[in-house]
């Protein structure tokens, strides 16, 4: 039985509904989750369900109606200097569609967002784009590089503050099935090499299985987390 200090994340009783009066959709009912350290999660679940509005609940980009966050020891409140450091400092994501700085090359947007968490970039910048194979495109923009290498570099750059979570929201749904594979490699690498907890969605279960457990949303809760 794992105890509580073995969660890195947890979801608890996270309700989350957009619009109002007649309009108003809820998405998220009571949902609970746990994430224990150094587990690498996958959700899946139909489109539509709430899987990206959960995502963005747990990177701390938006706050539930009721329920709570808790990452590493800190329950998350609404303080929304407490938010910052905890996304800054707990948290990396890769989205769908990467979101690089398209006037930036690969090595200078890595090295933004470490500036921005005041962090001095070093050598791990270089190291990063190297252990994902994509050193070549340190100094291209990413107008430069292949939807691949875009993606790998949006990884590189999220997970070179060491975050505690990396939270990857449907990483490979730009990617051919090749491309798709070995960014999960990389993941599973990560994964299993520096002990990085990663919480995936993904719509293909084929991709699922590289994840330790496998979880299903459906009607805004998950149906087989225990
Ligand atoms: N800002 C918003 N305002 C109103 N409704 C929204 C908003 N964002 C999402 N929704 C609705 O909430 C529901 C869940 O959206 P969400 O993006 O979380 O789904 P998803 O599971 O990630 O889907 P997909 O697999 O297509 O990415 C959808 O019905 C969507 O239309
Ligand atoms: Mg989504």
């Amino acid at each position: 039985m794992a105890s509580y200090n073995d969660y890195i994340l947890m979801a608890e009783g996270v309700c989350k509904s957009y619009g109002r009066g007649a309009a108003r959709v809820e998405v998220l009912h009571e949902l609970d989750l746990t994430v224990r350290k150094g587990e690498f999660l996958a959700i899946m679940g139909p489109s539509g369900c709430g899987k990206s509005t959960l995502m963005h609940i747990l990177g701390l980009i938006s706050t539930p109606d009721d329920g709570f966050v808790t990452i590493g020891s800190e329950t998350v409140t609404n303080d929304n200097s407490l938010r910052t450091y905890l996304r800054r400092t707990m948290i990396g994501l890769v989205f769908q569609r990467f979101n690089l700085i398209s006037v930036l090359n690969a090595q200078d947007n890595i090295d933004m967002s470490l500036r921005v968490r005041g962090i001095r970039p070093d050598q791990r910048t270089a190291e990063l784009l190297e252990s994902l194979g994509v050193s070549h495109v340190a100094k291209r923009k990413p107008s430069e590089m292949s939807i691949g290498e875009q993606q790998r570099v949006a990884v590189a750059r999220a997970l070179a503050h060491r975050p505690a979570v990396l939270l990857a929201d449907e990483p490979t749904g730009s990617l051919d099935s090749a491309s798709g594979h070995a960014l999960m490699e990389i993941l599973k690498r990560t994964n299993r090499d520096d002990g990085q907890t990663i919480v995936m969605i993904t719509h293909s279960a084929e991709l699922a299985r590289f994840a330790d457990r496998t979880v299903h949303m459906q009607d805004g809760v998950l149906i087989d987390h225990q």
